[in-house]
């Protein structure tokens, strides 16, 4: 929605013009209020407005505010093509910045004022003032963020009397850089995005089972042969961050206050180590980096003094890259199955005197034992540590700050014991930032789960079980965490992160009284402008219906299509085939068809950037016809062929086929036993053919992850080259009650990290107006004897 103020002065409502002679300039709905975010602690607006002009300055008395203003005058500079100057003279029109050590301020916390003869900013310390100038660039129109100088805008801030500071010290963002590498420069972007809404730490998880990810001098093989894979799709991925690249991005995060927690995973997900230096693991593994998603059973072992030495070694390297306080070991899904055949690690546990108990297994103790020694070690560079919860068993090491993921369990458990805690809940809290925000069967595949942005914003880190007993002191923080198994690219790394950062940034920051859900998306909208000045490619919710999105629509009589978003938007959509604009017709309420249309409908948000559109064919049939008279014999027809196939026409030229019978659909993925690591696992592609039993006549939603689906010769799903998790392809058909031809193409490979051996081999069926699909019952499959 765009208003035009050029006749009447409505400047003073709403802050964005200081006279009515600017007739060009165009007030958008997203720059109305304030909209700052997160939501400050104390806020008071004020008469009047401030004008940012070319003969702004800034007043910096001390070199670090002087740092401050002149990382503010360059991001200035780039939006408005001002070059504001840094004085060391107070004046009017002026961005003062007052850092002083003896202010009653949070460490954090900041004083802005701004009145329409300039603006004052006092803090405690440059970080405080950093945010106080983040405000300030809120109070800004949000074009404030273009790279480029933006025409035909009054750079007006409300005047408002802002005290703020931070609820919590630990305002936290993960990224995986080991399941899919995240480049340099992507890594500094998104630091510097995080740094506008506050965020003040960085978790960088930088060593896992498919990567290893820093450079080690004194283990070259690390890099060398750990932090490349060959993935199932047969080439190589790989990429890993020198020494100097680290320090130049710890660098870059400091000059935003962005302090980075490197992760060194320890005993578990180190297979790529491994990989290089084999001795590393219980039975000397000659492997190589794990080539899909999963727990690894090939861990470290701790019965080996040269694993100590190993890791000594490492942090030896690493520590003096991160100068934060925290270093995070891991400490996650360890299996133990290696340790209990491991004679070494048995040793170990005697020697240590690691005997299981009641709470806990001796394995599980030994973890505890692996945790607590590089604790030490840790302690002697003066860091402290954090690990995932499971550091919890077998016993915590004594100053261990315990990362609860989850659930909040974890968290409550560590507190009670006088633990630090950093909340990052996945399922209870939001903080997953990999789970899906929209519906699956139309979102870029994902790892599951399900998050809304309204589910992250509702999160308290602090446990009732906590506050209750004055216990809240042991809750550091909170961290919103993106792991990247299903994150192939930068784009979808952002587009998970984004907006629920935003959520994140606002539990982490603001009070808990000054949360509100409505406000915030009012506010979201301004920041979504403030993420494309960033050029981040943030979700925008797509237009879903109830009980599973579907873009092939049977009907036999009329179609009625209800649409909802999962955060609220405007929809718009269009019926002859053109592409929606924002100013297409907006959906209001369900839509009906009783002829075949192509409907194209799309969410639009204040700015008018639009979500993808979805193209929905709308088709009237007829219910296919049943195979009248047969009498078919229970299962299907199976033909199988061992190998590596990727498409279905790849099986037509096949001559030698294994034939056989099966009794369900569920046999079809698991002809060939699978390891859990799926290393040296025989592919086959296999055909079945038989007959389905449709229970009644209706329009039936068709959903599986097979290659193919095939009925009554119709291809009804087809998920060609997709990774074949949470189908993507469903499609509807209006079928006749009765036996009907059905054809099933599978092919066992591993697209994205996923084997589509691991599927369960399903086909769900939904009759229209159900709210469920149900796997199709062996029952309902049927052949005919030749
Ligand atoms: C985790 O998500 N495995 C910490
Ligand atoms: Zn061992």
């Amino acid at each position: 929605m765009k208003k035009l103020f050029g006749i009447v002065c409505l400047s003073a409502l709403f802050g964005l013009m200081t006279s009515c002679d600017q007739k060009n300039v165009t007030m958008k709905s997203y720059n109305e209020g304030i909209n700052i975010l997160p939501v400050p602690a104390e806020l008071q607006q004020q008469e009047g407005q401030f004008k940012l002009t070319k003969s702004t300055s800034f007043y910096a008395p001390t070199p670090e505010a002087e740092k401050v203003a002149q990382f503010f005058a360059d991001r200035i500079n780039k939006s408005t093509g001002y070059r504001l100057t840094v004085k060391e003279k107070d004046g009017s029109n002026c961005i003062a910045i007052n850092v002083d050590p003896n202010q009653q301020l949070a460490d954090e916390g900041y004083i802005l004022n701004v009145t329409p003869k300039g603006v004052k900013i006092v803090a405690k310390t440059a970080a405080g003032a950093f945010y106080a100038m983040d405000s300030f660039m809120q109070l800004l129109p949000a074009e404030i963020e273009n790279q480029g100088v933006v025409d035909n805008i009054a750079w007006i801030a409300p005047c408002v009397s802002i005290n703020d500071q931070p609820r919590f010290g630990y305002r936290g963002f993960h990224i995986d850089a080991c399941r899919h590498f995240i480049p340099t420069e992507e890594v500094k972007k998104l630091i510097d995005v995080m740094a506008m809404f506050k965020i003040n730490t960085m978790h960088w998880h930088l060593t896992e089972d498919q990567g290893w990810r820093i450079e080690i001098k004194k283990y070259p093989r690390l890099t060398e042969y750990g932090s490349k894979r060959i993935e199932g799709e047969g080439n190589e991925y790989g990429g890993f961050y020198t020494q100097e690249e680290i320090k130049d991005i710890v660098a870059y995060a400091a000059e935003r206050f962005v302090t980075i927690v490197p992760e060194i995973e320890i005993p578990g997900h180190e297979l790529a180590a491994i990989a290089a230096y084999s001795g590393l693991s219980c039975k000397g593994d000659s492997i190589t980096p794990r080539f899909i998603w999963g727990i690894e059973d090939v861990v470290m072992c701790p019965g080996k003094e040269d694993m100590f030495n190993f890791l000594e070694d490492v942090l030896a390297e690493v520590v003096p890259l991160f100068p934060g306080k925290y270093f995070h070991i891991g400490g996650d899904e360890c299996p133990k199955v290696s340790w209990k055949k491991c004679p070494a690690c048995q040793a170990r546990i005697r020697q240590e005197h690691l005997q299981g108990d009641a709470q806990h297994t001796a394995e599980e103790k030994l973890q505890s034992y692996v945790i607590q020694r590089m604790e030490k070690v840790l302690a002697k560079y003066g860091k402290s540590i954090i690990g995932w919860d499971e550091i919890l068993q077998g016993g915590l090491s004594p100053n261990a700050t315990v990362m609860s993921w989850r659930g909040v369990a974890g968290g409550i458990a560590a507190g009670l014991q006088n633990h630090n805690v950093v909340m990052t809940p996945g399922h209870d809290g939001g903080m997953y930032f990999d789970y899906y925000q929209g519906d699956s069967k139309i979102e870029p595949i994902g790892i599951g789960g399900y998050t809304a942005l309204e589910k992250t914003y509702n999160y308290d880190p602090v446990p009732d079980t906590l506050r209750t007993i004055g216990k809240e002191k042991y809750i550091l923080g909170v961290q919103g965490n993106t792991w990247t198994e299903y994150i192939y690219n930068n784009d979808l790394l952002e587009y998970r992160m984004f907006p629920r950062a935003l959520a994140l940034s606002e539990i982490a920051w603001s009070p808990v009284d000054k949360k509100d859900l409505n406000d915030f998306y009012r506010r979201v909208n301004n920041a979504y402008v403030r993420l494309d000045g960033h050029e981040i490619h943030y979700h925008i919710p797509q237009p879903e219906q109830p009980n599973g999105s579907c873009n092939f629509i049977a009907f036999t009589d009329e179609a009625t299509l209800t649409f909802k978003t999962s955060r609220p938007e405007k929809m718009v959509y269009t019926t002859d085939n053109s592409t929606p604009t924002p100013e297409s017709m907006e959906y209001t309420e369900p839509l009906k068809f009783k002829e075949n249309t192509i409907l194209k409908i799309a969410t639009v948000l204040p700015s008018g950037k639009m979500s993808p559109i979805r193209a929905i064919t709308i088709e009237k049939q007829t219910l296919s016809p049943i195979q009248a008279d047969v009498k078919p014999l229970r299962g299907l027809k199976l033909k199988i062929a061992y190998g590596n196939f990727f498409k279905p026409n790849e099986l037509d030229g096949i001559t030698e086929w294994k034939q056989k019978t099966v009794k369900a659909l569920e046999e079809i993925p698991s002809q060939v036993p699978t390891t859990e690591d799926m290393r040296g696992i025989p592919h086959y592609g296999a055909i079945a053919e038989g007959l389905i039993n449709i229970p009644s006549d209706g329009i039936y939603y068709i959903s599986s992850n097979y290659d193919q689906v095939w009925i009554d010769g119709k291809l009804v799903n087809n998920n060609e080259g997709q990774v074949k998790r949470y189908s993507r392809a469903d499609t509807s058909m209006a079928l006749a009650g009765g036996w009907h031809q059905l054809k099933v193409v599978f092919l066992g490979n591993i697209i994205g990290g996923w084997p589509s051996q691991w599927d369960n081999g399903s086909i769900n069926l939904r009759e229209a107006g159900q709210e469920k699909f149900t796997p199709v019952a062996a029952e309902q499959l049927g052949y005919i004897a030749q």
